[in-house]
């Protein structure tokens, strides 16, 4: 019964390469992307730094006779841009966040920007340490990179891994 717990170890990271698969991020909400109330201008801002944002996930902007610029940081606190480096205003916008670091979000509709239309993700840098569990030899590294990239995932995704830690203490109190 000893040799099944390696298994478990492996298939447990497995599984946690696995869930962590790209989101779908609907932007503020249920509301979507509309103008804030005067009092809240920064609405939006104050949406996506309580997300955490990976390479190759997805913003999903819903709106009417609006639009959704991607534009420099200048552009964006001008909130003025002649040549964007994405534009949509079909009223279903979805945006791949292709790599780390920061987009610049505008509507591009007069006035919108101005009145709280705007907004930066910072998109986290990609984890290098989960995708290489062959390097960890000892338990002890192996629990450490475990609390790593649990830090790292947002809250449902933690639950889930908390659930096959669980698992794995489990079995190891049992079978050792
Ligand atoms: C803005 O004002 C509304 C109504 O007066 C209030 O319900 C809301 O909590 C306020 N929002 C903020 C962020 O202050
Ligand atoms: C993002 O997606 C591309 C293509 O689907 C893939 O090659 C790349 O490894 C992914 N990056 C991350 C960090 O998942
Ligand atoms: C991300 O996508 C944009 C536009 O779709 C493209 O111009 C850019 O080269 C991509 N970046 C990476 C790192 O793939
Ligand atoms: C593997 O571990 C060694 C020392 O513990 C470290 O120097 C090295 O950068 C690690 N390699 C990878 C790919 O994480």
């Amino acid at each position: 019964m000893k040799n099944t717990t390696p298994i478990l170890i492996a298939f447990a990271f497995l599984t946690i390469l696995k869930l962590h698969t790209a989101h779908q991020f609907q932007v503020g909400g249920d509301k979507g992307w509309v103008i804030p109330p005067s009092n809240d201008t920064d609405h939006y801002n104050q949406w996506a730094t309580h997300n955490r944002f990976s390479i190759n996930d997805t913003l999903r902007f819903e709106y009417k006779k609006d639009s959704v610029l991607v534009v420099t940081k200048e552009e964006h606190e001008k909130c003025k841009s002649s040549h964007p480096l994405f534009f949509s205003d079909n009223g279903d916008t979805s945006f791949e966040l292709n790599r780390s670091g920061f987009f610049y979000f505008i509507s591009g509709d007069s006035g919108h920007c101005e009145r709280g239309l705007k907004m930066i993700v910072k998109v986290l840098e990609a984890e290098n340490n989960v995708g290489h569990p062959a390097n960890h030899t000892s338990t002890t590294t192996t629990t450490t990179s475990e609390a790593a990239s649990v830090l790292k995932m947002d809250s449902d995704t933690l639950s889930q891994t908390l659930m096959i830690v669980g698992i794995i203490a489990m079995f190891t109190v049992f079978y050792m």
